[in-house]
């Protein structure tokens, strides 16, 4: 039996609790197989809702006592409440007692207490602190928190719970305790324990007001060698915080710990931040730069939650952004702010827009779209999303960019002296920014502006340029316009940012500007040229909307050549690339093998990669083809077979017609010099590798095994893991022969390490396929010993990187990767429905599909939808998606 509610959640229903837990005593007994908790609650009516009956969250708890001032009480269980009618009258504090049992060793949805590698871990945001005990388990409840935790010493030595350690000891049968105050209140979904056998790496810092903190990262013994860069990125983020925002750490001691089983990325509970070991643990043996950068954000992006949804919470579940949004913009900002350069801004920039656009756009354009404040959800967990996340921090960016960098700044002192403490919505945010600039663009516009966080969809931008050689005027129309989005079918105009530049033909910048749209059709003059000037639109993205103009290729690589805004330059070779692959694709007369690049392209790339201006980074990043998601979000109807054939054509032309420019970027950019994973050496590497892909890749067409050759010299030498599996996934991508030795030789080498073994499923899963080989290797590794379904990391590497990250193997004419993806859906919601709800989500795009794969798709979700007893989250997701 499932349990929990199973109905609509409405963003208008929201209403006050009807009471409040000032204090909370937690005790536990840690046991895998059964863990009692002891819940000694203050609570009281809140005077401002009318009198009714305390009904306390709860799920697959076993009850044992309920005590009111320490007397027995009647109570009723409803569905998943606990529900007191005969509460003392008035609006005096009362003792509340609960004590329940639960099963942590049986918990696979990894939500609540659970227990892994014989340790023990808790997640509660969104709702999991009902799985721990009976509670009012809503973010704008707040409250103290003492936690005492007894277990076994020999077992479970380190015992850590939120805030400080006032007491810890022994007790008798060789048990031990830990007793922990959190000296600020907060929200249930920021608590957290954790017990195990971890060790742990620390470091003192004094804050600039002379204070000291203790700083810790937990790990497994034996990965202590792989907590360094996971401690500088903290301390980076502490330093960072106080100097932008002058926001301090307000504890005196911070732990991260690191666990291998986690449905998500990290989580920010106070003081006591749980992450996926994909976030924490690097050294250059195991990690590649990605994962450095990687991590180096994610643990930004928690610490800074530690003001930005701790010390200011969300009153509801529908105000997530207001966390989330604005704590990803923080970490953006962070890693562009140590990226350093200029260049090496631009570098982050590209790659956040690249992932809005290849994750949020097709979701704002699907059956899941939803508003970065979301006005219903079946389940919470469904709506962590890229919307709320990704397209947030997008707001809160443009946000930035109409009052300023430094009228931002004081906008969020205005949040944090209006709201710290409180549980707020994602309006209050936006008003305390607004108050703060008063003359800004943004609080002139402030109720339109509101439109970003309530209406779906991504706003198309046309602009079409007109030059009157006579009167020397240029004038460039605008307009404005959004699809409907599910149960949104009309939309009113945005506030969008355009920050813009008029170029001469030979790349001069003739004017820049900022304007602001705020009407569905505006026309801006420009007087006083002599010729048609080349406009570069929305520079650095201003705004997360497509942007419709007709560039011809001349102006495209005018801007690729010339435009001062990196971002534009980069997206003008973009465009340039994604014409050719519409177009190609569209041409279903020519097979993809015989289709030929331009001239002017191919030597426009040449340019790029031969350029002594550039940065190896941006180069990489120029010169790697839209992604194939990118693309089908350009057509109306998408065959993924051939979009991936003509992107892999395309790749092998420009393997070939640059042979002798790959080979040189190959030479000049390896080195054997000591590793460090700063930008620029990190971008001399992503060019290396993206150079010796297509020097294999070219091998393929001429037979010639120099090059592979020189891929597996290179995959033995390397003395980083980046220049390793850059060298792996260039002989496993170009599908030559030698890959079957070198992945066998990587096991072997690393059989030890999850986080590696994790990267060695998802190359194979995400192989180019050829003539239908991807899905029988998929099968085959769940079958090989270290393939579980239980951990999350494992099943996102084989199942996700064929169903979500390899289009071209997944959509099958056959449609058995559609009946491989409804089995697996099936199969890991009785296991961990989080997981399977995001793995649902891989056929969002289905109506898109050419047929037969839209029927085949369609029939596959509909298999899905009529299992009986399917989770809230699974059922939310394929339910939607064949509305
Ligand atoms: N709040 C976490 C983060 O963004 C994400 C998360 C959500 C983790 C739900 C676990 C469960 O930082
Ligand atoms: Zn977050």
């Amino acid at each position: 039996m499932r349990e929990g509610q199973s109905k609509v959640i409405l963003r208008a229903d929201y209403q006050p609790p009807a009471y409040w837990i000032d204090t909370v005593e937690l005790a536990f007994d840690l046991d895998p197989g059964k863990t009692r908790v002891l819940n000694r609650m203050k609570v009281r009516r809140n005077p401002d809702v009318t009198a009714q009956p305390l009904r306390l969250d709860g799920e697959e708890l076993n009850l044992a006592r309920v005590l009111v001032n320490g007397q027995g009480t009647s109570f009723k269980l409803e569905d998943s409440q606990l529900v007191l009618e005969n509460l003392p009258e008035g609006h005096e504090p009362f003792d509340l007692e609960i004590f329940t049992t639960c099963a942590p060793a049986k918990n696979t949805k990894l939500m609540g207490l659970y227990v892994s590698n014989d340790s023990f871990f808790t997640q509660c945001e969104a709702e999991g602190f009902r799985r721990i005990t009976y509670f009012l388990d809503r973010p704008d409840v707040m409250a103290s928190y003492t936690v005492t935790l007894r277990a076994d010493k020999a077992r479970y030595p380190v015992l850590l719970s939120n805030g400080n350690l006032v007491e810890q000891g022994a007790l008798e049968d060789g048990r031990h305790f830990a007793k922990w105050v959190d000296p600020f209140r907060k929200p249930s979904y920021l608590f957290a324990l954790v017990a195990g056998q971890l060790v742990c790496r620390e470091q003192r810092i004094a804050a600039r007001n002379g204070k000291e903190h203790l700083l810790q990262v937990y790990v497994r013994p034996g990965d202590l060698d792989k907590t360094e860069h996971a401690m500088n990125s903290l301390m980076a983020s502490v330093a960072w915080d106080e100097a932008r925002f002058k926001l301090p750490l307000d504890l005196e001691r911070f732990m991260i710990v690191a666990t291998s089983d986690f449905n998500m990325g990290a989580m920010e509970n106070k003081g006591l931040n749980i992450f996926n070991t994909k976030y924490v643990l690097a050294n250059q043996a195991t990690a590649t730069d990605t994962d450095y950068s990687n991590i180096e954000s994610v643990v930004g992006h928690e610490y800074f939650h530690n003001w930005t949804g701790n010390r200011v919470t969300c009153r509801d579940w529908f105000q997530l952004s207001l966390k989330e949004g604005l704590t990803v913009f923080r970490d953006q900002e962070f890693s562009q702010d140590l990226a350093g350069a200029d260049s090496a801004r631009a570098v982050k920039r590209i790659e956040d827009v690249r992932v809005l656009r290849t994750a949020q756009f097709p979701e704002d354009a699907g059956p899941m779209a939803h508003p970065v404040r979301p006005d219903q959800y079946l389940e919470i967990n469904n709506f962590y999303t890229v919307t709320v996340y990704e397209k947030g921090a997008e707001v809160v960016r443009m946000m930035q960019t109409l009052v300023g960098r430094e009228g931002f700044a004081k906008g969020m002192s205005l949040y944090f002296e209006r709201h710290d403490g409180h549980a707020v919505t994602c309006d209050d945010f936006v008003q305390a920014i607004a108050d703060a600039n008063p003359e800004s663009p943004l609080a002139q516009k402030l109720d339109q502006f509101k439109r970003w966080y309530s209406q779906a969809g991504t706003p198309r931008l046309k602009a079409a340029g007109h030059f009157d050689p006579v009167s020397g005027i240029y004038s460039l129309a605008l307009s404005q316009s959004c699809a409907p989005t599910p149960g949104q079918a009309e939309k009113l105009p945005f506030v969008i940012p355009i920050a813009l530049g008029l170029l001469d033909a030979n790349g001069n910048e003739l004017t820049t500007g900022m304007h602001v749209l705020t009407d569905a059709t505006e026309t801006l003059t420009f007087p006083g040229l002599t010729a048609a000037p080349v406009p570069s639109l929305l520079r650095g993205f201003s705004a997360p909307v497509v942007l419709d103009y007709l560039y011809t290729d001349t102006e495209l690589l005018t801007l690729l050549a010339h435009d001062a805004d990196p971002f534009n330059r980069w997206e003008a070779g973009q465009r340039l690339a994604t014409q050719r692959a519409l177009g190609h694709i569209r041409n279903e007369s020519v097979a993809p093998a015989d289709i030929r690049l331009d001239h002017a392209f191919i030597e426009a790339m040449r340019v790029i990669l031969r350029s002594d201006k550039l940065d190896a980074a941006f180069k990489e990043l120029v010169l790697t083809l839209p992604a194939e998601t990118y693309i089908a979000e350009q057509l109306d109807v998408v065959d993924p077979q051939r979009i991936h054939a003509v992107r892999e054509a395309m790749r092998e032309q420009l393997a070939q017609a640059l042979f002798s420019d790959w080979a040189w970027a190959f030479e000049a950019h390896s080195e054997n010099g000591a590793y460090s994973p700063d930008a620029v050496s990190s971008g001399r590497r992503a060019l290396a590798g993206l150079a010796l892909t297509h020097l294999c890749l070219a091998a393929r067409s001429s037979g010639d095994s120099v090059w592979p050759g020189k891929a597996l010299q290179r995959f033995k030498d390397a003395s980083n893991m980046t220049d390793r599996f850059n060298a792996l996934a260039a002989l496993v991508t170009s599908g030559h022969a030698l890959a079957a030795q070198a992945l066998q030789r990587f096991h072997a080498m690393f059989k030890d390490e999850a986080l590696v073994l994790d990267k060695w499923f998802a190359l194979q899963a995400g192989a180019p396929d050829r003539g239908g080989n991807i899905l029988p290797v998929v099968k085959q590794l769940m079958n090989h010993a270290d393939f579980t379904l239980r951990n999350p990391n494992r099943a996102r590497s084989v199942i996700f990187s064929y169903c979500s990250g390899n289009p071209g193997a997944f959509h099958r004419a056959d449609a058995a990767g559609y009946v491989y993806w409804s089995d697996r859906v099936i199969e890991l919601d009785t296991v961990n429905p989080q997981v399977a709800a995001r793995l649902a989500r891989a056929l969002d795009r289905w109506k898109k599909l050419a047929e037969p794969l839209r029927g085949a798709a369609r029939e596959a979700i509909a298999r899905v939808a009529a299992k009986p007893d399917l989770s809230n989250d699974v059922r939310e997701v394929v339910s939607r998606a064949l509305a």
